[in-house]
Parts: structure tokens; sequence; C-alpha cells
């Protein structure tokens, strides 16, 4: 057998070995290396398995000289896989540097719309009063909208909402008090409804005017219904929204679906230097209403009042432009970080 292995092959490796180790530069590259050399298959672990190809007297040398040299290679790995691991956490730990007293980022928190602010109060006040809340859609029929509300076919009254028409029986609601019809055909009375939402008109954009705005459509239905009950909800319903010392005023006005029908305004020596304020409308659900939906008018009545909401913060901000609440300009929207109402 040939005895081609001996112990002067060993200097050669180690010193090989000691030179990828030193010239490592990083942990990853030190693996490589010590896979190399002291891995399973690496070459001084090899050298142990040629064991066989030395002379018999020479094994017990060569046997030393080997453990020697991978004594000695695994004490530099080591060392050298000490200072790498350091200096590359040092490296991580610069690079991820926190400093802890720089001023945070200020967190941009979103702030409620004055108009949701406004809605949630009239919620609040009207559930409080004993009213139940339901929502129509904003995409009515033309019968909700003005048939059911006893509109004579094309009378002017109409017109004083510009429509806009989807087609000859769909429109987008030019009034909340669309609700009523939809819940007299399902419901009897007593009856205790309001409603909150967008509403549509046609009509020349100026400050107290807009295409697109908010109504409030709040009724009631039960026996012995009248004015005063009426006057008395208004009442409530405005000093709760705008404090004690509001007055309400009601005027004779026409609308189709109330009899007798009035308008009205609130006033308040702390909003808008105290001058009479229109708000929306009212009155006392007008009978061929109700009798259409089979609802016994000698037994019952009922009033209605109506109102745009955007009225209630332009009264209590002082804004003199309802426009601005739906262009949504977050540097006039931001005035109203802190609720309002
Ligand atoms: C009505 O819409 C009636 N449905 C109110 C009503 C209900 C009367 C129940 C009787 C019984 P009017 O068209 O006046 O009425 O509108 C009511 C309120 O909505 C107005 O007072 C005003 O505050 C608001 N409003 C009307 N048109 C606009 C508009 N284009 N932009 C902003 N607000 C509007």
């Amino acid at each position: 057998m040939p005895q081609s292995v001996s112990v002067e092959l060993i200097p050669g490796i180690q010193a090989a070995a000691m030179a990828a180790i030193d010239g490592a530069t990083s942990v990853a590259d030190l693996r490589l290396a010590e896979a190399r050399f002291l891995g399973k298959n690496g070459e001084i672990t090899g050298l142990m398995k040629q064991m066989g190809a030395v002379a018999k007297e020479d094994r017990p040398a060569f046997g030393a000289a080997v453990n020697d040299a991978k004594t000695a290679v695994t004490a530099r790995y080591e060392a050298r896989l000490a200072l790498l691991t350091q200096a590359e956490m040092s490296a991580r730990l610069a690079a991820e540097k926190i400093d802890v007293t720089m001023p945070g980022r200020p967190v941009r928190a979103g702030t409620m719309h004055i108009l949701e602010q406004t809605t949630r109060k009239i919620k609040r006040v009207l559930a409080g009063l004993g009213f139940e809340y339901q929502e129509g859609p904003e995409l009515e029929q033309f019968r909700y909208n003005f048939d059911a509300l006893n509109y004579p076919p094309d009378h002017p009254a109409m017109d004083d909402q510009d429509t806009f028409f989807i087609n000859d029986e769909l429109l987008l609601r030019t009034q909340c008090t669309a609700l009523q019809g939809r819940i007299f055909e399902t419901r009897k009375p007593p009856l205790r409804v309001f409603t909150v939402g967008s509403t549509f008109r046609n009509e020349a954009v100026d400050r107290t005017h807009n295409h697109t705005f908010h109504q409030v459509d709040c009724f009631m239905i039960d026996e012995h219904v009248s004015m005063a009950h009426l006057k008395g909800t208004l009442g409530a319903f405005a000093q709760a929204m705008f404090g004690g010392d509001v007055k309400v005023r009601f005027r004779p006005d026409f609308f189709p679906f109330v009899e007798p029908g009035v308008d009205y305004a609130i006033s308040s020596p702390k909003l808008f230097g105290g001058k009479w304020v229109e708000l929306g409308g009212a009155g006392l659900i007008h009978p061929n209403i109700l009798e259409q939906h089979g609802i016994d008018t000698r037994r019952y009545s009922g009033f209605a009042f109506g109102l745009g909401v955007e009225r209630i913060p332009m009264m209590a901000t002082g804004v003199d432009d309802l426009r601005l609440f739906m262009e949504n300009d977050s540097r006039f929207l931001n005035q109203f970080r802190r609720e309002i109402l």
C-alpha cells in the first residue's frame, strides 16, 4: 500500500487555514473558511480520515500533529469570530441608533366633520324627546317625494324644489319629508319618527343655498296632537340645540303637506346678534295624507317639521356661507376640532 500521507502536509494546510481565517472580513466569510478547514468535509478533518495512509509508526505523531493543528486553527477561528461578531454588532447598533431626546412626530388625528357633529347632536336631542330614527333612500321615487305628500299633479309648489330627475319616476329627494309616506304605508299610529340626511335641489347656488344639503324631518301622529305639541317640541329642540335662552317664532306659510303650515325662526341674544333666523317649515300633517294612508282622522292628527341641518352650525359658529361645509377644505374644517355643539 503506498504510504503517501505524511506529517509534512500539515503545516501547509494549517497555514492556509490561518490565512483564510485572518483574511475573513465578515462573519459570513469566516464561516465559509471554517467549513473549508474544520467542517465535516474540511481539509483538516480530512487529514484524520487519511490516517490509514500514514506509515504505522508515524501514526501517533501524525494524529497528535493533526490535533494540534485543529486546536490552533479552532482557537484562531473563535478569536476571529468573537472579533467580527462584535464589529458587526457595533455597526448595526450605530446604524439603528435612536436619539431618544428627539421630539416625536405629531400624530395627525382626524376630526369629526362639523356636519357630523351637528347630526349626532340632533339625533341625541330628538331621541331624547322620544322620537325614533329612521332612514329613507336618497334616490327616491317621485310618488314619495311629491304625490304622497299631497302635491296635486303639476302643482306649482313642486317648482319651489327644482328637482334632479333621474327619469319620470326616480329623482334625488328634494326633502326628507319623503320618508313620511314610506312609514305610513307600513306602520300604524301612534308614531314619532325623525330622519336626518342628504337632500338635493337643482337650484342656483349661493351663500345660503347649495345643490346638496342636509335636512332633518320629524313627525308625530297620535290622538289629539295639536299646534301646541309642535310648538312645545320645537321649543325643546331649539333649546337643547342652542341653549336655554332661545325663542321660537312661527309665521304662516304654505306647504302642500301641512294645514295649517308655518315657518319658524329662532333668536337668542348669543346668536347672530339676537336676530331672527329662519330654520325651516312645519305644521299639522294634512288630513288628506293621513286619509290616503288609511289613518282615521277622527281619532288621529299629527305634526311635522323640517329644517336645514347647515343652518345650525351657521348659527352656532357665525359662518355665513354654507357652501364651506361641503367643500372639505381641511383649513376650514380644522377650526372645529373641538366639538362646538
Ligand atoms: C321643506 O323642505 C319642507 N319639507 C319642510 C317641512 C317639513 C315643512 C315638514 C313642513 C313640514 P323648505 O323647502 O323650506 O321646506 O326647506 C326647509 C329648510 O331646508 C329651509 O328652511 C333651509 O334651512 C333648508 N334648505 C332648503 N333649500 C336649501 C338649499 N338649497 N341649501 C341649503 N339649505 C336649504
